[in-house]
């Protein structure tokens, strides 16, 4: 089997811990080898990166971003093209989607900056596969609020998360061939039959 790199994304409380799980589970019952990471973080650089931009006080838009692509840039050197290399699959929670839906659409950063170091940090590499977890924000927040702890991101106003949703769904339409939205909002056994379905059309995929 080809080795595959997917990518699952989302807002607040969408449950993508819940199905990243799910979805590393189903790929090992169907004899993938697979190594499952995160962004921002994923490396030792990485996660310390993750704790700045998690943590911090207040940061510039630029900032964030920069920082966001700076822990990219190491992840994809130590973890994702090591293993799309040795064979494994690469199952990512968060990648360079959330740049686009964070930084350009909840921090109205101009998006030719973002293509820019994409294309710069990732030299054409692009997940084959991309599962948006997408509820109304209303149910993602107050999913997110009964967990009890707020980050940077997760403090932000709903406006912004408005504007994540809808920078996420813009993604979707622009690469319908390898962003697939699935509906968050009805019941886990729901939301994984969905999930499901895009992993087989990929593990039977030829190309
Ligand atoms: P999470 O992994 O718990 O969802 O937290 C990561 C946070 O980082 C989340 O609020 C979204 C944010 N983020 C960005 O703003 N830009 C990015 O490129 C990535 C990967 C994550």
């Amino acid at each position: 089997m080809k080795p595959r790199f997917i990518t699952l994304e989302g807002g607040e409380g969408v449950g993508k811990t819940t199905n990243l799980a799910f979805m590393e589970s189903y790929l090992r019952t169907r004899g993938v080898d697979l190594v499952r990471t995160r962004e921002p973080g994923g490396t030792p650089l990485g996660e310390c990166i993750r704790g700045l931009l998690l943590d911090s006080g207040t940061m510039t838009g630029a900032t964030e971003l920069l920082l966001v692509f700076a822990a990219r840039a190491q992840h994809l050197n130590e973890v994702i093209r090591p293993a799309l290399a040795a064979g494994q699959w690469v199952l990512c929670d968060r990648f360079t989607d959330a740049s686009y839906a964070y930084q350009g659409g909840g921090r109205d950063l101009d998006t030719k900056v973002i293509g820019f170091l994409e294309q710069w940090v990732q030299d054409g590499l692009q997940p084959d596969l991309t599962l948006l977890l997408d509820t109304p924000i209303e149910i993602g927040m107050s999913r997110a609020k009964e967990r009890g702890v707020t980050d940077r991101f997760e403090s932000e106003h709903l406006g912004f998360f408005e504007k994540v949703r809808m920078a996420y769904l813009d993604r979707a339409e622009q690469y319908p061939d390898r962003i697939r939205r699935v509906d968050a909002s009805g019941s886990l056994e729901q939301v994984q039959a969905g999930i499901a379905v895009h992993l087989e059309q990929l593990l039977t995929r030829s190309v």
